[in-house]
């Protein structure tokens, strides 16, 4: 497995959404670090509710295609989610189903990292502990530690009308990338980037 690009995307598809940013954000630290990435705005992969009778009926959705796809040609996959009630947000669990739908095989060699923000002082770490969860019954594999960004509202600052991190939670967010990154270029190739 030799994919050097990384996909970023949000579990969640709000319009001011802060996983939106975060991904956001975090596609911005890869353009100046030089590094492959593709940021995919999961409303552009929009996919109805899984079920099995629509599966038989009308197939998988193109959109799945398109998105294992991606997946397929990529290396490393970072998902910035939200949790629901503790848990995982339908969006990315229905998004996951049907790209296993398409190939069950396809996110397997990918190095996955997990990130959440949170209003709460837990950080979204509940929701993340259950993707982890997930994902390990799926025999993916995962990076050892996820971001948490508890409190995230008062770490946010509108600069020129947009909403920016401010330079702790940048540097929190780097120090994440930066063990990723390591962990990746070793996984992928044995070696880092460049
Ligand atoms: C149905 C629902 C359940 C939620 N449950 C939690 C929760 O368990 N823990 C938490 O920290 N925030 C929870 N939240 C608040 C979200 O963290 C918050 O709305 C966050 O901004 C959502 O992410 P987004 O801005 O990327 O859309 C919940 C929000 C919704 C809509």
């Amino acid at each position: 497995m030799t994919h050097r690009r990384i996909l970023i995307t949000a579990g969640s598809t709000r319009r001011d959404s802060t996983h939106a940013l975060l991904a956001r954000h975090v596609a911005g630290r890869l353009d100046e670090l030089g590094r492959s990435h593709l940021l995919v705005d999961l409303t552009e992969h929009d996919m109805p509710l899984y079920h099995g009778d629509l599966e038989a009926e009308v197939g998988v959705p193109e959109s799945a295609h398109r998105l294992a796809e991606l997946i397929a040609e990529s290396g490393a996959l970072l998902i910035a989610t939200p949790e629901y009630n503790g848990a995982v947000t339908p969006l990315l669990k229905n998004t996951v189903d049907w790209v296993t739908r398409v190939d069950i095989g396809v996110l397997r060699d990918t190095y996955i990292g997990l990130m959440a923000a949170s209003p709460g002082r837990l950080g979204g770490t509940r929701g993340l502990a259950m993707v982890r969860t997930w994902f390990d019954a799926m025999r993916l594999v995962v990076h050892d530690s996820d971001l948490s960004l508890p409190q995230v509202g008062e770490h946010i600052d509108d600069v020129d009308g947009s909403p920016r991190f401010d330079a702790t939670t940048t540097e929190t967010i780097d120090r994440f990338l930066s063990g990723f990154l390591t962990q990746f270029d070793e996984y992928c190739c044995g070696r880092p980037a460049g």
